[in-house]
């Protein structure tokens, strides 16, 4: 991954203030974020169902990278048998702490392009609003083929479109930004080249949000 954009993003993500914002007004503050966070909350777990049905019932080990302040984790810990969180930044990861509701491994400070787990550790891996961070293909590529690594089945992530309402208007306006939409076509390529193919596609709102989520399966 290049580097330096993925020191910009961790000390984005390690200011004062950041992740005390991201615990709780980020999600809360306004009625359009809980609506996005309810959607969000309601997709994952459609897509989390599909994939323990497919696996006969029940998820075992599940990774959340990026845990963030720990958003995901109730739904996680109710969805799978063992949940592992782990995220970049320092502070996110005390803001996790305890965010599942039950007794947990504490959240690991690691980076998604390079997990201090063995290959094969986990049933799924989930990664969400953290693709679009990134602008290059290689650096998306860095964290899929780590995904793929470390789990044995499946990897539910996040992705933007480049098809959506909010895409084009962030092109129109053309301002600088941090966040990187792509055509499903070129996600589909980036994720196959890390040996993963698409199960499953969910958006937020479709045509409109740029947030989409795939169910991806590692091929035999
Ligand atoms: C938009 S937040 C998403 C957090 C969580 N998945 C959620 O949806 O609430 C992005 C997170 O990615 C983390 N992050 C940035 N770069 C990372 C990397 N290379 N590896 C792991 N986490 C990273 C940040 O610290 C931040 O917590």
């Amino acid at each position: 991954m290049a580097e330096s954009r993925s020191r910009e993003l961790r000390a984005s993500y390690e200011a004062e203030g950041v992740a005390e914002h991201y615990a709780g007004g980020r999600w809360s503050g306004s009625r359009h974020a809980r609506r996005t966070h309810r959607k969000e909350l309601r997709q994952v777990a459609r897509l989390l169902g599909w994939a323990a049905e497919a696996s006969g019932g029940a998820l075992g080990a599940v990774l959340d990278v990026p845990c963030g302040a720990g958003r995901f984790q109730p739904l996680l810990v109710a969805s799978a048998g063992r949940v592992t969180a782990a995220d970049v930044a320092r502070p996110m990861v005390e803001r996790a702490r305890g965010s599942g509701g039950i007794p947990a491994a504490p959240p690991l400070q690691a980076s998604a392009a390079a997990l201090p787990f063995a290959a094969d550790s986990f049933d799924l891996v989930f990664c969400f609003r953290l693709l679009h961070h990134f602008a290059q293909p290689a650096e998306r590529q860095a964290v899929l083929a780590e995904l793929a690594r470390v789990s044995r089945r499946w990897a539910l992530v996040s992705y933007f479109d480049a098809a959506s309402f909010q895409a084009w208007r962030h092109r129109v306006r053309g301002r600088r930004t941090v966040r990187f939409a792509q055509s499903n076509r070129a996600f589909d390529q980036e994720s196959a080249a890390a040996g993963f193919a698409p199960r499953r596609r969910l958006w937020v709102a479709r045509g409109i949000s740029e947030q989409v989520l795939a169910l991806l399966e590692r091929g035999s």
